[in-house]
């Protein structure tokens, strides 16, 4: 499994990418304009955060294939390797995904909410789909059900692409893609904490804390009581 961050937010960046283990970012065009930010300032500052090389998936907002692969273009450009260009699952958008995996670039298909656009899209040369979780749940729908499709169909024909899991709300969403086979999820940073948390683990770490306090003083911890040697 591998973890993005599915932010726009560079001081959120910089805050997740210290303390957890993230391939990459996820941006989308709502999550960039709400950085009310200069487009080229702010995905230089990301890549900043991020480090030369780690993965940063961008979105283009043509809705032709040209001007698709033009955004592209002009995006790998700025932000350089490991640059990913997401592209929705339309007509136009599967053009463009068709034309940018044979120009060498590696496209996420996005904005999938059914396994047949995921497998067309897979077909097309998409490196990623990403299926939109909570958004099919918030209506009824069954986006982990979706995601286990896309997992057996992409099995079923021995296709390379990965499933990137997106739109989640709940750890059980994010547990339940990660049973059903997506091989990576973007999460929001506020998600990335509760993955973690349980009350058993807070008790388990208390008490820990009391008894090595009890015995060696409260906040003392293995460097106080082993000196490094001169
Ligand atoms: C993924 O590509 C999208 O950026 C995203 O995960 C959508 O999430 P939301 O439904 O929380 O907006």
């Amino acid at each position: 499994m591998l973890y993005f961050l599915d932010c726009g937010d560079v001081r959120a960046i910089e805050a997740a990418f210290d303390l957890y283990p993230l391939a990459g970012v996820t941006t989308n065009p709502t999550l960039v304009a709400r950085e009310k930010r200069p487009l080229r300032e702010l995905l230089l500052d990301i890549r900043r955060v991020i480090g030369a090389k780690t993965l940063l998936h961008v979105q283009v907002l043509g809705v032709d294939a040209e001007t698709m692969v033009a955004e592209a273009h002009r995006l790998r450009d700025l932000v350089g390797e490991g640059f990913h260009p997401k592209i929705p699952v339309t007509p136009q958008g599967l053009k463009a995904i068709r034309l940018l995996a044979g120009l060498g670039f590696s496209p996420t298909a996005t904005a999938i909410v059914s396994p047949t656009q995921a497998l067309i899209a897979a077909r097309a040369g998409a490196a990623y789909t990403a299926p939109y979780v909570n958004r099919l749940d918030m209506i009824g729908g069954d986006g982990v059900g979706v995601v286990g499709e896309i997992a057996h169909l992409f099995a079923q024909y021995e296709l390379p692409t990965k499933i990137l899991a997106a739109s989640f709300k709940s750890v059980q969403q994010v547990h339940a893609v990660a049973m059903a086979g997506a091989q990576t999820v973007t999460l929001a940073p506020d998600l990335l904490p509760l993955l973690l948390s349980h009350p058993l683990t807070d008790s388990g770490i208390a008490g820990f804390l009391a008894d090595w306090g009890k015995a060696y003083g409260p906040g003392r911890t293995v460097l106080d009581l082993l000196p490094a040697s001169v």
